[in-house]
């Protein structure tokens, strides 16, 4: 039997690691699951509530970092892991994705000898102002093994020299959880209580540093939303990072004022599943969100210069606008005027069935 430690920190981990930990409770006598949760992320909103939406048990362990600075947060992650990763002495960990947790605990696991799996690996944006690129970078060059969520991060990982025999294509784990719960998205009153129709709704998530840390970055796809609100109403579920800036900025009165952009608290999981899957658009800085609208064939604009997931623009909904608002504002009104709809089809292997293939690897593997 596998003793396999989860590591999750940050809220896009939760929804990747969930259906691998459901997986392995279904094959008890294959896999002893444990969840450890950094602490990356703590307020309910960000963490407690995607737990119960996607039934992600309790974690067995939870090391509560907090927030801070990057070598703060990093530090305190590794501090904290290494005395449960020596007492567990667990079979595999297994990180995800690229958040400060994922490269911190996975620097622990390769120094002490333990071995670590990184899923999602081989993405990358060439931009390394990006803490998450660097975390990418580093995770993938000092992990075991390397789940692929498509076949772009094969060829960047076999360009970096890593020795094919580490690297397995198992597909989008995302996709897993997205699959299992959109049924139980339907319960959602989200939608009712915002009163709200599908399809006459944009979706807007913003985050990342580049965007809602710059004065000016901030300034022009804020210009860009208030035209985009003046053709159908825009639900905006604001991470803290982003309402912490907006109020520093003194932009307050002026998204107040924009009476279309309905600023909301962070949304869990089904929630936010059950607005953005009958949206008319979504504009996003997130990573998962690109996929997300993918796999449902619900129009994108993301709000960056560049992606690590190229595999949705190239055969999904994405569209990389940047942050210029003329840009924003013209790639919005071609998809509301219905030129802006794209020919997509499914990335190979975002099926719903990454879970298992991850398991197997890890069976064959040990
Ligand atoms: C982190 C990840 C990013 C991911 C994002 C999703 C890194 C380097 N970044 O960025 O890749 O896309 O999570 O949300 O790992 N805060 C709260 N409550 C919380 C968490 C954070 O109020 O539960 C506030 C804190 O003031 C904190 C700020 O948000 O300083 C930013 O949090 P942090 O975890 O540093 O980075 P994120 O921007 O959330």
């Amino acid at each position: 039997m596998l003793k396999v430690i989860n590591v999750v920190g940050a809220r896009p981990n939760f929804m990747k690691v969930a259906p691998i930990v459901a997986a392995m409770k279904k094959r008890p006598t294959d896999f002893l699951p444990l969840v450890l949760h950094t602490g990356q992320h703590y307020d309910a909103s960000m963490s407690d509530a995607f737990f119960t939406d996607l039934d992600l048990p309790e974690p067995d362990v939870y090391l509560g970092v907090g927030s801070g600075s990057h070598a703060v947060q990093t530090a305190a992650i590794m501090e904290r892991f290494e005395p449960v990763v020596l007492k567990e002495q667990p079979d595999w960990v297994l990180v995800v994705g690229d958040v400060n947790s994922t490269i911190a605990c996975a620097l622990v696991c390769v120094k002490l000898g333990i071995k670590v799996a990184h899923v999602e690996a081989g993405l990358r944006s060439r931009d390394r102002t990006m803490p998450e690129e660097i975390n990418r970078l580093l995770t993938d060059q000092i992990a075991d093994l390397l789940f692929t969520p498509s076949v772009d991060a094969d060829r960047n990982l076999l360009a970096e020299g890593i020795p094919p025999e580490r690297i397995s294509f198992v597909g989008n784990i995302m996709i897993d959880s997205l699959f299992r719960n959109l049924q139980r998205a339907c319960e959602s009153n989200i939608k009712s209580e915002m009163g709200l129709t599908d399809r006459q709704y944009a979706v807007l998530t913003l985050h990342r540093p580049s965007n809602v840390d710059n004065r000016e970055t901030f300034g022009r796809i804020l210009s860009a939303l208030e035209a985009i609100a003046s053709r159908l109403p825009i639900v905006f579920p604001v991470h803290p990072r982003t309402r912490k800036t907006i109020a520093q900025f003194g932009i307050d009165e002026r998204i107040a004022s924009a009476t279309n952009l309905r600023l909301i608290e962070p949304l869990g999981y089904l929630d936010f599943l059950s607005l953005y899957s009958t949206a008319r658009l979504v504009l996003t800085d997130s990573g998962g969100i690109q996929e997300e609208t993918t796999a449902l064939g619900i129009p994108c604009l993301t709000l960056r210069e560049n992606t690590e997931r190229p595999i949705t623009v190239e055969m999904g909904t994405n569209i990389i606008v940047g942050t210029d608002t003329d840009k924003i504002v013209s790639e919005a009104a071609a998809i509301l005027d219905g030129a802006g709809a794209k020919q997509t089809r499914q990335p190979p292997l975002w099926d719903g069935h990454t879970a298992d293939r991850i398991l197997e690897v890890l069976l064959k593997s040990h």
